[in-house]
């Protein structure tokens, strides 16, 4: 079937929707989507942030769609021409789109785990104002324990379904859904339960804010300040195909690799994400392609100083240093491993006496307990 977006035709399958199309032409002409999701059926049509406006049905009835389309649910009809970039109405409506989904949602990318790469924080950067309109007070949920793997914040999520797409169709039972409706409708298991499926770590990857975060890594980094690797190892569970973020020689964080709509390509198993945190757990590919618009790209990569040795290519810029923060703080000593310590770090983590093992690894289970997580 033909199909024309903002002047640019191309020829897809039948059954290939809007956005689809969008994407196989790619560029700016793609629109944005909050909720859809490729590799998880039924996603998509919950967040109106991919309208169209569809200005030709179809060759044998022309006549235009009266309301703007969810692009990411609308099928291609042939002869079908759709305006987005190119339509006042449909930039008017992502604005407004926006401005609804930022009504609810915190200010606090400066302490979220997912600022650098939240698909809400690029969207309101796009389409966004830079003033609330709204006077009333936000929408605040009690804090949840959901396990020792997942942080849930409740107060950002923008009730997408992914998640619950992901616990439907990869881990049985599911264990968390969406409770109540409209204003009071939230993320939830409804009693308490821990999220430990062995697949369940996905959702984090798929959360386009930062409602639901890995625990292992909460408040340890900014991302833009660590590296992203693509490494793999042999997984009996999945297919071992990761991405390391990394900064020195530290593991901070194990994520699936996403592609270019910021999806990912594989899901990995909760042993590869939340255990294996150490570079010699993984055989190390090389750097990833970040693209150059993405805050992550800030902190450049450096050449190899030795050929073949990817871990090289970590070092980064190199810090200027103005003093030796080791000569004038207890904090930050060296020889404790940010990267293996669960969770946040907290002051007792410092000042542990010298008869007091060191946090050197990972206790998912102490992490529960920690009195002062923020
Ligand atoms: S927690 Fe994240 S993935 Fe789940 S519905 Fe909310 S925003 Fe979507
Ligand atoms: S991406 Fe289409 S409605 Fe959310």
């Amino acid at each position: 079937m033909k199909i024309t977006i903002d002047n640019i035709s191309i020829d897809v399958e039948p059954g290939t929707t809007i956005l689809q199309a969008a994407r196989q032409i790619g560029g700016e002409v793609t629109p944005p989507a909050m909720c859809y999701y490729s590799s998880l059926e039924n996603s998509g049509g919950k967040c109106r942030t991919c309208l169209v406006e569809v200005s030709k049905g179809s060759e044998k009835d022309p006549r235009p769609m009266p309301k703007l389309v969810a692009s990411c649910r609308t099928a291609v009809m042939d002869g079908m021409e759709v305006r987005s970039m190119t339509s006042e109405r449909v930039l008017d409506a992502r604005k407004g789109v926006t401005e609804f989904l930022l009504i609810n949602h915190p200010l606090d990318c400066p302490i979220c785990d997912q600022a650098g790469e939240c698909d809400l924080q690029d969207l309101s950067y796009e389409h966004g104002d830079s003033g609330s309109r709204y006077g009333f007070v936000k929408r605040t949920f009690e804090k949840e324990d959901l396990g020792p793997y997942i942080q849930l914040n409740m107060n950002r999520c923008i009730m997408c379904f992914r998640c619950v797409y992901v616990a439907e169709q990869l881990t049985n039972p599911r264990e968390h859904g969406i409770l109540d409706r409209g204003w009071d409708a939230q993320i939830s298991t409804y009693i308490n339960k821990a999220l430990e499926n062995e697949f369940i770590g996905n959702v984090i990857d798929v959360c386009p804010v930062g409602a639901l975060t890995d625990k292992t890594f909460r408040f340890k980094n900014r991302v833009w300040f660590t590296k992203p690797l693509d490494a793999h190892r042999d997984c009996p569970t999945c297919a071992g195909k990761v991405r390391l973020w990394m900064r020195g020689d530290d593991v901070f964080r194990v994520t699936g690799r996403k592609d270019k709509w910021g999806e990912i390509e594989d899901w990995v198993c909760n042993e590869c994400r939340f255990h294996k945190k150490k570079t010699s757990d993984w055989v190390i590919e090389g750097p990833t392609k970040v693209d150059r618009h993405s805050v992550i790209s800030q902190g450049h990569y450096v050449g190899l100083k030795k050929p073949n040795d990817p871990l090289e290519i970590l070092i980064g810029k190199a810090p200027k240093h103005t003093i030796d923060i080791h000569k004038v703080s207890d904090v930050n000593k060296p020889d404790i491993d940010l990267s293996l310590i669960a969770g946040p770090a907290h002051s007792d983590d410092f000042n542990r006496s010298n008869t007091a093992p060191q946090p050197k690894e990972i206790n998912l289970q102490e992490s529960k307990v920690k009195k002062n997580d923020p």
